[in-house]
């Protein structure tokens, strides 16, 4: 690193990526303990989940059978997005992903709003999963052993109850799981991203070989316009491939493997979606599974002619599927919240380290944090709002690609994205796009998020970040506080503070 780089303070204070990635190989602490096979199988863990077995409902009641071409669409929007996030992550291969990426490229005070968006969404996102966990659980258990579970204790006020008891067991549950280690969650995840694909194959066997090809007419009853608003909500769906670069600090070989990790699992579970969602059609009219809480499972039962099993696979299979995604939206959430508390913007508290090298304080408090948000409050109207915090962030994360390219064009990258500017452009306009489509309600919730993210910026982390205070910045030496964990080689510890 070049000790006297100029040291650039202020809103705009960059890290170099050469800082960032300094950050990863000796300072970061956490363990390089995950490979490639397991990268995507946290991607499809991440990315499969209430968004096709649930979601997918509220989806066709816009679209209609179309809602084949509103999965493409969503689809290709992410494509061009992870293409970049692909290129930064093998460039700047840390934990905290758009975070880290913009922190290296647009500048501290956009670093900060991305990193307290995404902390945001993907709370939101969990809490919103966990509590259609519920719902399937419950399905589950009245099926086969005629259990109910009492709505009180089943739903959160507003929605017929007054606890989710459900969505808190499985919240705390799987936070406990993190804290044992990234290598062991790693490998319950692989596990659980083998059933839930296999159960969607079976779906799309089923659905092919009781294909009713006239269910597909009319095809676009809600018109061009009624496609493109299932394509906006949709997107949920996809959401979760860019929790891959969350891991980059605890990637073995980030450089090759974070990009085709990324990819693959997005192209993986487009393919699969497509195949759903045209067997689901194939199986059941549109107007059957509009709406339904279960529609896959619904369209099993309706379409198929098997015995109740079937449906009630497709329910194991959601349970299993929204699980992998509590586990790895959790996960990423808190590595970004661990990097924006090792670059001090947060109280370096929450940084600590236990043994198995997790961050644990962050792991415990946001456990418990998603877990009263999924007890307490109704989320079915802000799934929206997860969907406008990510497009926000790929729309970072396209113009981090440009921008870098122009400031670093000679530095090494691990893949680099076809045709920029072009890609990145084009990926950065369908998620403005995507994000006109979405309701006014929800462009005011987010505004206020980011009100807040502000006020705690310009209050706290302006005066405690470690690059404004020249510790850790560009062409500085990144030391870490001794007591964030055992040190792995940070020639210069700073005094703690
Ligand atoms: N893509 C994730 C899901 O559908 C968030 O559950």
């Amino acid at each position: 690193m070049a000790a006297g780089a100029q040291v650039q303070r202020g809103l705009f204070a960059r890290k170099s990526a050469e800082a960032l990635a300094e950050d990863a190989s000796e300072n970061s602490g956490l363990r390089r303990a995950v490979g490639a096979l397991d990268l995507t199988a946290l991607g499809i863990g991440a990315i499969i989940g209430t968004g096709i077995f649930v979601i997918i409902g509220e989806a066709i009641g816009k679209s209609g059978p179309a809602i084949v071409l509103s999965f493409v669409v969503a689809g290709v929007t992410c494509l061009f997005s992870a293409l970049s996030y692909a290129e930064l992550a093998s460039a700047i291969p840390v934990s905290g992903s758009a975070y880290s990426y913009s922190y290296a490229t647009l500048g501290e005070l956009v670093a900060w709003i991305i990193g307290w968006d995404l902390i945001i969404e993907y709370g939101f996102a969990v809490a919103v999963v966990a509590v259609g966990w519920g719902g399937y659980l419950q399905d589950l258990l009245s099926s086969l052993f005629g259990i109910h579970i009492p709505t009180s204790i089943a739903a959160p006020p507003g929605e017929g109850g007054t606890f989710n008891l459900p969505a808190v067991v499985l919240v705390l549950a799987i936070a406990a799981l993190l804290t044992a280690g990234v290598r062991e969650s790693a490998r319950t995840n692989t596990v659980m991203v083998v059933t839930k694909i296999t159960i969607l194959l079976f779906f799309i066997v089923v659905g092919f070989a009781s294909f009713h090809g006239s269910n597909f007419s009319p095809f676009q009853p809600h018109g061009f316009n009624g496609t493109m608003d299932a394509a906006a909500l949709i997107f949920f769906a996809y959401i979760g491939f860019d929790a891959v670069s969350t891991s980059g600090g605890e990637a073995r070989n980030p450089g090759r493997d974070l990009p085709r990790a990324i990819v693959g699992s997005l192209l993986i579970a487009t393919v699969i979606y497509i195949l759903v969602a045209l067997a689901a059609i194939g199986l059941a009219p549109a107007s059957k599974l509009d709406g339904s809480k279960a529609p896959l499972t619904d369209a099993i039962r309706l379409g198929a002619g098997l015995g109740s099993w079937a449906g009630d696979l497709l329910s194991f299979g959601a349970l299993i599927a929204i699980t992998s995604v509590v586990l790895t939206i959790l996960y990423g959430q808190t590595r970004i919240f661990f990097a924006m508390a090792r670059d001090g913007l947060v109280p370096r508290w929450f940084a600590k380290l236990n043994a198995r090298k997790t961050p644990v304080r962050i792991t415990i408090v946001f456990g418990v944090l998603v877990a009263a948000l999924a007890a307490f409050i109704p989320l079915s109207q802000l799934a929206e709002l997860v969907n406008i915090g990510t497009l926000f962030a790929f729309l970072l994360v396209n113009a981090g690609v440009v921008i870098l390219r122009h400031t670093q064009p000679d530095m090494k990258r691990g893949f680099r994205t076809p045709l920029v500017p072009y890609v990145p452009i084009a990926g950065a306009a369908l998620c403005i796009w995507l994000m006109t489509k979405l309701q006014a309600a929800t462009w005011w919730r987010f505004g206020i998020w980011l009100v807040v993210g502000l006020v705690i910026y310009f209050a706290y982390s302006r005066h405690h970040s470690r690059v404004q205070r020249g510790d850790g910045g560009d062409g500085l030496t990144a030391g870490r506080d001794d007591r964030l964990g055992p040190r792995v080689g940070g020639p210069q510890a700073p005094a703690a503070r």
